[in-house]
């Protein structure tokens, strides 16, 4: 199970082992992560599932598309890293992917 490390906006990490298929979102919220309040259950409608992509993984995790880069137009604080983790598949490429969670999603 790829092992994927969150990291609150205090530097608090959370490290989990996520299995494949689940999104970034569901693996956050059943292992208790802070920070995620995913709203909308993972149908890329609230943009409150907001994480940042740590740089050196930007290219394995892969860039928006163009509903998700839509929505995230809602998110507050949006920088080039940032991915609705609703819509992050966890795969055995992102094996050690590190995200950070903003300050807050609203
Ligand atoms: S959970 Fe609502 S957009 Fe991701």
């Amino acid at each position: 199970m790829p092992n994927i490390t969150f990291i609150e906006h205090d530097g608090t990490p959370h490290i989990v082992d996520l299995k494949t298929g689940l999104s970034l979102m569901e693996g956050a919220v059943k292992n208790n992560v802070p920070g995620i309040d995913a709203d909308c259950g993972g149908a890329c409608a609230c943009a409150t599932c907001h994480v940042y992509v740590d740089e050196a993984w930007l290219e394995t995790v892969g860039m928006p598309l163009a509903m998700e880069q839509s929505m995230l137009d809602f998110a507050e604080n949006v920088e080039s890293r940032s991915r609705l983790s609703c819509q992050v598949t966890v795969r055995e490429e992102i094996n050690g992917l590190i995200v950070y969670l903003p300050e807050s999603q609203h």
